[in-house]
């Protein structure tokens, strides 16, 4: 990196991948600007640790106040901040939700990303910033080939699928329009311990951890056979990096060529904490039941129900099948990932298990102070 600390600026800076990218770049010495979204509640759970009070010298790290939906908004922030690169990750992200707030989130997955490209354009900042556009796997929805690549055909099953098509093309067409150095990054699901609650995966840990505890009996799923090409987010906020330090703008697939079943996901997270798992019945009756319990610590009686299916959760069109081919990535950018399956439920695991015994202290008569575990 030359002496000239390089600025960039966040979009969705409070979500999980926000999160993560703003502690790898201050890592790499970036000034690290982020745009937050009013809300009621403080919203920054993730990124207080970064936090800087306003008063002292020498900040690295600034949130703004901002909307996707608010193109003023985004044009000053762009002028004042003057970034060397953008990472356009906020979005309404839950494929589901999307369902119910299609008009939203076209506005703010779709045109939102259109607002940015366009914010640079009006700027005059074409040949300064570099954009990155948050693509996703959903973009192959009902898959036209096994796995995905940058030149698999897209067929998207959601509204946020399809705000994000968008979001793609008009990343494609501002690169080719206008020279600028924008990518996409279509990147398959990535998890971690700070993965939002409703997602599949913390869905399952958080249930898994709060049952073996003694806090929940059994938790409700949807389809149980979807199959997903699950990676750690650490490893994926790694790459929108080296996507922006490419020597040419271009689009790529960042996955780890695996695919498991949401029922195996389930499976081996009760694994974790010793717990074996049945599975009887079949579609909506599908339940899973405890087989064995070999972990002295989690006394789960054999043959409990732990696991059943509420249709609630299905989706009006199901993406099926995800996997992806990341051999673009790993041959031109050196793309590898440091945690398989495994170890990313492992950390996820871990990471539930304490947060849910803080509820066990409190559940006991434990003082009501969180601060006792930190
Ligand atoms: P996330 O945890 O849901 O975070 C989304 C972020 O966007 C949050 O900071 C959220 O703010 C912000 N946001 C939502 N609507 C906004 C609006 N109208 N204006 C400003 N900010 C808004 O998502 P993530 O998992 O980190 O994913 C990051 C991006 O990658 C998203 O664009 C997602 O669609 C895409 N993606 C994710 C995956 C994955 O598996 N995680 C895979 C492919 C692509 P609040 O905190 O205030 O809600
Ligand atoms: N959320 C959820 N809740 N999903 C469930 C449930 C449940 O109770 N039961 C089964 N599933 C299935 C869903 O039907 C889907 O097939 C799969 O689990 C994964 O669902 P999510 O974890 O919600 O993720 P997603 O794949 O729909 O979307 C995520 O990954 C995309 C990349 O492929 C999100 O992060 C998107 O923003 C991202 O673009």
């Amino acid at each position: 990196m030359d002496n000239k600390q390089k600025i960039a600026f966040i979009t969705g800076v409070t979500g999980q991948d926000g999160a993560y990218l703003s502690e790898f770049l201050l890592k790499k010495g970036y000034i690290v600007h982020g745009l937050k979204r009013r809300s009621s509640l403080f919203n920054t759970d993730r990124i207080d640790h970064l936090y800087q009070d306003p008063h002292v010298n020498n900040r690295n790290f600034f949130l703004h106040y901002g909307d996707m939906t608010d193109s003023t908004n985004l044009i000053r922030l762009i002028k004042e901040i003057q970034p060397d690169e953008i990472y356009n990750l906020a979005a309404m992200s839950h494929v589901a939700v999307s369902f119910e707030t299609p008009e939203y989130t076209g506005n703010a997955d779709g045109l939102g990303t259109l607002r940015i490209l366009d914010a640079v354009r009006l700027l005059g900042l074409e040949k300064k910033t570099r954009i990155y556009q948050a693509s996703t796997s959903e973009l192959y929805g009902k898959v036209q080939e096994v796995p995905q690549s940058e030149t698999t055909p897209f067929y998207p099953r959601s509204p946020y699928a399809v705000a994000k098509m968008y979001a793609f093309w008009i990343t494609v067409n501002y690169r080719e329009a206008y020279g600028m150095y924008a990518c996409n990054g279509i990147l398959f699901n990535h998890e971690s311990p700070i993965r939002g609650e409703t997602f599949v995966t913390r869905k399952i840990t958080r249930a898994v951890s709060r049952i073996a505890l003694g806090l929940q009996d059994k938790f409700y799923l949807g389809n149980l056979d979807a199959k997903r090409d699950w990676g750690h987010a650490k490893d994926y906020v790694r790459m929108m990096w080296m996507i922006l330090q490419a020597e040419e703008a271009e689009d790529w697939v960042i996955a780890t060529g695996k695919t498991t079943a949401v029922r195996d996901f389930v499976r081996m997270s009760f694994a974790e904490v010793g717990v074996e798992l049945d599975f009887k019945g079949e579609g909506v009756d599908e339940k899973g039941y405890v087989k064995a319990c070999n972990n002295p610590e989690f006394q789960l009686e054999i043959g409990k129900e732990v696991l059943c299916v509420d249709p609630k959760y299905f989706r009006p069109t199901e993406v099926d099948l995800l996997i992806g081919d990341p051999t673009k990535a790993r041959t031109k950018l050196g793309w590898e990932c440091k945690y398989d399956l495994p170890a990313l439920i492992k950390d996820m695991m871990q990471s539930d298990i304490k947060l849910m015994q803080k509820d066990q202290y409190l559940k006991d008569g434990g003082y009501n102070t969180l601060n006792y575990f930190e």
